[in-house]
């Protein structure tokens, strides 16, 4: 392959340019072109398929750096829908107008749904991320158990749902273990929670803050490094009385409580918390926006003010609960090391999965107890249902103690290899030395954006 195309679709995470620098890398080793395409696959359905040569003369461009958050190709959440096959044609036919053999798309699991149709029609890789952690499988067989019933109140008239397990849970077996952007926004959110302790502690307040993760509860579970007394997944179903009661506990054992909730837990019945306004973003992803706050109008309801007057620590529930939200502050900035490094190698293995003559492939970051952090390639099929679909991964159950409200000794162990090493001693160093370095204050920002912009070049079109 002499040229290859590589877009970044969905959601941003801090580690998207880390990947394109490790997939430029690799392809500079073996005198390969690679084209950015701008603003995920907007750029395909543009007939002037805005495009950047990232490596001229087999150099990386210097606008390319890995330790910068975001990506300097934009993104975008069109997607391709499988049902368009001629949406389909035109986007297989301006690559190929383009000269590009094969496409990397750095995305998650709605990219990776998108991807069966079009490597009908050219090679397509993907490379993951997502800070959601949720793009991979528990074990190997788990697509196998989704069955599909009957729904009436659902728009196909059908809804998946997962049959019984029959396979053991074991770390070692997990594909794709952590996806590039899941550290740092644990990073950004763990943070967080230590920060927000010291003040519900001076002022005998019950914190309750929001995390990303959609129906995944990776990033609440990572914060158990923040110490938060209790955190609330999307997978658990709310237990509210178990809940209050556990508060109270700690309330009155310490003055203050801090509470993590995943964006998208739910009540008894399923119900998500942050969702009883139903929105969906362009992919059809339901938005949730404030669990939190539901889960405060709940604790407000049940704890009542009397309760917090009696110890004379305010005079009302109103006033000693409050809610955060990490918010977009998880998903940007600096990827930390382990990001930085694992989504690198993650780049450079889709380029050598489209050298090696694979298509529909997935570069996945795999982790066993001997071998340590590995990557592979693992065929897209692997990760589809009988019907041809990837559900997004839920977290396993046994990662979670739902008694404790906390990771579980399994959990603690799942989430280990990830952070113990995560924070390279240039993360600390960079931040030392730039974030109040005093042109800071003279200087405006630079967008990179700006200059990514003068190497934009445009297809001709065909007549
Ligand atoms: O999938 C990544 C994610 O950050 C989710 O955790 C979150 O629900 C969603 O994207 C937010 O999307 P947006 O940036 O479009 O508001």
């Amino acid at each position: 392959m002499k040229r290859l195309g590589i877009l970044t679709a969905g959601g941003d995470t801090p580690a998207l340019n880390a990947t394109i620098h490790g997939a430029v890398t690799r392809a500079n080793q073996l005198k390969v072109e690679i084209f950015g395409l701008i603003k995920g696959f907007n750029c395909l359905f543009n007939p002037r398929v805005p495009h950047v040569h990232l490596n001229p003369l087999y150099q990386e461009i210097p606008e390319l750096d890995p330790t910068k958050g975001g990506t300097l190709i934009g993104s975008s959440r069109d997607f391709v829908d499988p049902e368009k096959k001629d949406d389909l044609d035109l986007v297989a036919s301006r690559l190929k107008q383009l000269g590009i053999e094969g496409l990397i798309c750095i995305g998650g699991d709605g990219t990776l749904n998108g991807l069966q149709p079009l490597a009908e029609r050219l090679p397509v890789v993907l490379a993951p991320k997502t800070i959601d952690n949720d793009l991979g499988l528990n074990y190997p067989s788990e697509p196998d158990e989704w069955v599909r019933v009957n729904d009436p109140t659902a728009k196909s008239g059908q809804r998946y749902k997962r049959a019984a397990s029959s396979a053991v849970f074991d770390l070692d077996h997990i594909v794709n273990y952590a996806t590039p952007g899941y550290a740092t926004a644990v990073f950004v959110s763990a943070q967080g929670v230590d920060r927000i302790r010291t003040t519900a502690e001076s002022h005998r307040r019950i914190a309750i803050i929001e995390v990303m993760g959609r129906h995944s509860g990776y990033i609440a579970l990572g914060t158990a490094y923040g110490r938060p007394d209790i955190i609330l997944i999307p997978e658990h179903p709310l237990d509210l009385e178990h809940l209050v009661q556990r508060v109270k506990h700690l309330y009155d054992l310490q003055k203050n409580v801090v509470i993590v909730c995943g964006e998208g837990i739910v009540d008894e019945q399923g119900r998500e918390l942050g969702a009883e306004t139903k929105t969906t973003d362009p992919s059809g992803n339901i938005v949730l926006s404030g669990a939190a706050e539901a889960l405060r109008t709940k604790l407000i309801q049940m704890i009542g003010d009397k309760y917090f007057q009696l110890y004379r620590r305010g005079d009302s529930a109103k006033e000693a609960i409050f809610t955060r939200k990490v918010g977009h502050t998880q998903r940007g900035g600096r990827p930390i090391l382990f990001d930085r490094f694992y989504a690198a190698q993650l780049g450079a293995e889709a380029v050598n999965l489209l050298v090696e003559g694979r298509n529909n492939a997935v570069s996945v970051l795999q982790y066993s107890t001997a071998r340590g952090f590995h990557v592979e390639g693992y065929d897209a099929n692997r990760f589809r249902d009988r019907w041809g679909l990837i559900h997004a991964r839920s977290m396993h159950p046994a990662l979670y103690d739902p008694k404790l409200m906390k990771p579980s000794r399994l959990g603690m162990d799942y989430l280990m290899p990830i952070f113990t090493d995560a924070i390279g001693n240039d993360d600390a160093e960079h931040m030392r030395q730039t974030l109040f370095a005093p042109g800071n204050l003279a200087q405006p920002y630079h967008s990179i954006n700006t200059d990514v912009h003068k190497r934009i070049r445009y297809m001709q079109e065909v007549a």
